[in-house]
């Protein structure tokens, strides 16, 4: 087995194995900001890459992408619904997200939760050279770190949790709660995106484990834990050279007028999750139509809602309900050939989504809880002629480096409908200056900066850059 000096550990490989129209099996890139983070960092990197390849069955053995081994974990039909489906996506992905959905525990999903954590950890023992980094991501995997510790007590194990970590009222709740904890407690450093969270899992750590914690180190006994903000970003210089590339320009143009040449185009791209808060968005749009302070053709939606996790119950639901509001709000406000929302469920290109950013006026992202969202840091770095402006969620990582974007709660319809109208009519010159100032931060906190300040971090075992756990 080839060995590596820096080994990522996530869920997902940055490659999906989906199905074509045609029926063929295609590899694509797959969804998600955890990939869109990563991928671009890694690329030509000596490293080795562990994750599933998104089937059921055995692991296929895939070739290097671009330059970074895929080492896969194979995952059966039971795990996928117990652990992925189950206890990843149908406990804990809830519990994170404020509980806007109920999260459902049972105790059959946690029993596959350890074991295809410890199938990971198997894994990533394998792959790791002595010494090496490994870098593990995410709730999917919060065990991995203890588990890996146990086998390779030689490795440096970093852990980056890219969702938000909720307060203690609702990790209570998780009646594996104090194993969860010690899971993520085998590694050497643990990222947060937002200094709360860092402070969340201090009192945590510090109530159910009862061990020393601050917000920035635990004591474990025989080690230090150093726990830490550092919040995920995109390759904003990528997606600006994107944005700027003539072809991107020209489509820009051409889907402009196929939406009629409006006055104002509103853009939302999302994974259709509950999270995303689409529902109250749509409602929003609706009753500013309703009320005449926004017309069509003059002002359209365009939503981008790819499927996601489509066997769990909560998506299907979701998905269902956003089908039937945009074809009630179609019904309503629309003529022919005149829609008041583009809705589109496919996954668009990298090239195509930059060409939906450089035509949206308003970029619309007001998730009622969200971990970063790298939609909205990508659209700030595609309008490289510093006009648009961006509504953006309290509630969402990004809002904390993103003071400049026109802030709401998603959870308060008349403050969102405000919000909306406010970003519509934004002046061009003060959207402009807060344009500038969101991509002169998004150029100096890029993904290659953030990697550098946690694996500096997890590097050097006593300086956590301050700089770091102030973000918040
Ligand atoms: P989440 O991780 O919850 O899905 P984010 O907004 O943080 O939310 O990240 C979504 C990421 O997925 C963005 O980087 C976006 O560009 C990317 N994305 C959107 N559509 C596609 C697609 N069709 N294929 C791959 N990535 C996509
Ligand atoms: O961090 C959010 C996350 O779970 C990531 O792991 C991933 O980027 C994204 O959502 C997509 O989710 P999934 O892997 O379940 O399709």
């Amino acid at each position: 087995m080839r060995q590596s000096s820096l080994v990522v550990v996530a869920n997902r490989l940055p490659i999906d194995d989906s199905v074509a129209p045609d029926g063929a099996c295609e590899w694509r890139r797959s969804p998600g900001g955890l990939v869109s983070a990563l991928h671009p960092l890694l690329r030509h990197t000596p490293a080795t890459w562990v994750g599933w390849a998104g089937g059921t069955g055995p692991a296929p053995r895939l070739p290097d992408v671009d330059g970074v081994r895929m080492h896969t974990v194979p995952l059966s039909p039971d795990d996928l619904r117990d652990h992925y489906e189950g206890f990843a996506n149908a406990t804990l992905w809830p519990l994170y997200h404020d509980a806007v959905e109920q999260p459902e525990y049972h105790r059959r999903w946690w029993e596959a939760y350890q074991r295809v954590n410890q199938r990971f950890a198997d894994a990533t023992a394998e792959v790791a050279e002595p010494g090496a980094v490994v870098w593990v991501q995410d709730y999917h995997l919060q065990l991995v770190p203890g588990l890996l510790r146990d086998l390779r007590p030689d490795l440096r194990i970093g852990f980056f949790l890219h969702v938000p970590f909720p307060p203690p009222e609702l990790f209570m709740q998780l009646p594996r709660r104090a194993e969860l904890l010690r899971g993520m407690l085998g590694a050497d450093l643990i990222g947060f995106q937002r200094a709360h969270a860092a402070h969340n899992f201090a009192q945590l750590v510090a109530k159910v484990l009862e061990l020393p914690a601050t917000d920035r180190r635990v004591d474990v006994g025989d080690r230090v834990v150093r726990v830490g903000a550092f919040p995920v970003s995109i390759d904003t210089a990528e997606m600006a050279a994107l944005a700027a590339r003539p072809d991107v320009a020209a489509r820009a143009r051409r889907l402009r007028r196929d939406l009629g040449d409006p006055d104002h185009v509103i853009l939302s791209v999302d994974r259709m999750d509950y999270t995303k808060g689409i529902e109250q968005r749509l409602k929003a749009y609706s009753e500013l139509l309703a009320h005449g302070h926004i017309k069509v053709p003059h002002t359209v939606l365009v939503q981008v809602a790819v499927p996601s996790r489509e066997r769990v119950g909560q998506y299907q639901i979701l998905r269902d309900r956003v089908e039937h509001q945009v074809g009630r709000i179609n019904g309503e406000f629309g003529r022919v050939g005149e829609p008041a929302i583009h809705y589109l469920t496919q996954p668009p290109e990298r090239a195509e989504l930059a060409a939906l950013y450089r035509i949206a006026d308003v970029m619309a992202v007001t998730p009622l809880r969200d971990g970063m969202n790298l939609v909205a840091k990508e659209y700030v770095a595609a309008r490289v002629d510093d006009t648009g402006t961006l509504l953006l969620s309290e509630f969402a990582g990004a809002a904390a480096e993103l003071p400049q974007a026109y802030q709401v709660n998603p959870h308060d319809l008349e403050g969102l409908k405000q919000g909306l109208l406010a970003a519509l009519r934004a002046d061009p010159a003060d959207a402009t200056r807060r344009m500038r100032a969101m991509r002169a931060h998004l150029r100096a906190n890029d993904i290659r900066a953030w990697a550098r300040s946690y694996l500096s971090a997890l590097d050097d075992g006593d300086s956590l850059p301050t700089r770091l756990t102030r973000t918040g």
